[in-house]
């Protein structure tokens, strides 16, 4: 069958069908969005549809700058020094609408972020608009970081789809509520705490279910993110979190002649696994030298893992440092399904 969207590498043509009304997948530098015009309240309610996504999950706005914020949106001196700190780049900000002319249009609030990926920022300036777009998979279901999975998907869902680089950074932007007298880390991401705190020190963080004790000082119970009552980012099969050791034992003991197999020849289980420097056992295993590697792979990893119908992946704590906090907060919503 012949898809019905149109793909093309040309940003140009991409921006028509947006500016028309029309819903196109494109890459970002964290993850592939599928996005419509914002002020096209039909065309953004489609996304819904095609996502499966709960109606009271709001979208987030791309925007080519600072400018094109600024008519939709108030912009507080210390957002505006966020913007000017870490974008174009992996940071969304929550901040006040000025009027209802952009959507959503049932909320005070919206979120936006400029993204750096040099197809996406030409895309937005070609539409002239800008565009609602949240992460481009089924809701759920982790988002896609690969050409190949969105063009499998989307092609016959959408009107278009922009064929460029695959994002770098393999992970959803970093979201801060700035609307709240203290700002809230509603999503980590590639743009940490850190980053962040040296603009506003006053950053307060989720609770997150991590294993470094040296976090419980900083971790703050907040209110919720619409999004955050969502199931995210989960393949079928189970998701097992191991440290160093549980993992490279549980490897080790999977080796093919080994005869102390575990999971996978006693249950019958087909099991994956993703973790640093081990000898894989499996062509869909991943191994990784770094956390950044490991945001770039384990979306494509969990996706794999659906196709290939895997029971079971083992995902070894990502290491300590940089990236450490926005990994394991996708890990462990795919773990608690
Ligand atoms: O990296 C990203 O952010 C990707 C790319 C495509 O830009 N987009 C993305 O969108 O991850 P989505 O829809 O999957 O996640 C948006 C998150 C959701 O958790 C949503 O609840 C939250 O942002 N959000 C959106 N608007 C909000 C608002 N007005 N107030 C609070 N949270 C909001
Ligand atoms: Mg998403």
């Amino acid at each position: 069958m012949k898809p019905t969207a149109f793909l093309s590498d040309d940003p140009i043509l991409l921006g028509k069908i947006i500016e028309r009304g029309g819903v196109v997948v494109f890459p970002t530098e964290t993850v592939y969005g599928i996005g419509a015009s914002s002020l096209n309240f039909d065309a953004c309610r489609r996304i819904y549809q095609i996502k499966n996504r709960p109606s009271d999950n709001p979208l987030i706005a791309h925007f080519a700058n600072i400018e094109q914020i600024r008519k939709y949106c108030v912009v507080s001196q210390e957002s505006l020094l966020l913007l000017e700190t870490f974008s174009p780049g992996p940071l969304t900000l929550v901040l006040e609408k000025k009027n209802d002319s952009i959507f959503p249009p049932d909320r005070k609030t919206i979120a936006v972020r400029i993204p750096s990926h040099p197809a996406a920022m030409k895309l937005i300036e070609a539409s002239g608009v800008p565009i609602s777009a949240p992460s481009a998979n089924l809701s759920g279901k982790p988002s896609f970081t690969r050409k190949k999975d969105v063009i499998e998907c989307f092609q016959n869902l959408v009107d278009g789809i922009l064929l460029a680089d695959d994002p770098e950074i393999g992970i959803e932007s970093t979201v801060v509520d700035m609307t709240k007298s203290n700002p809230i880390l509603l999503r980590p991401g590639k743009t940490s705490e850190i980053d962040l705190r040296s603009i506003i020190p006053h950053l307060v963080l989720p609770s997150l279910q991590i294993p470094n004790e040296n976090r419980n000082d900083l971790t703050e119970l907040v209110p919720e993110s619409p999004g955050m009552k969502y199931r995210h980012y989960s393949p079928e099969a189970k998701v097992v979190l191991l440290d160093e050791e549980e993992f490279l034992n549980l490897v080790y003991r999977n080796q093919p002649g080994n005869t102390i197999t575990l999971e996978s020849v006693f249950s019958r289980k087909k099991i994956g696994f993703i973790g640093f420097g081990f000898s894989p056992i499996h062509k869909w295993d991943r191994i990784l030298a770094t956390n950044e590697d490991y945001m770039k792979e384990l979306y494509s990893f969990f996706v794999d893992a659906d196709k290939l119908n895997l029971d079971i992946c083992y995902c070894e704590i990502p290491k300590d440092g940089p990236d450490k906090y926005a990994l394991m907060n996708r890990l462990e919503k795919a773990k608690n399904k």
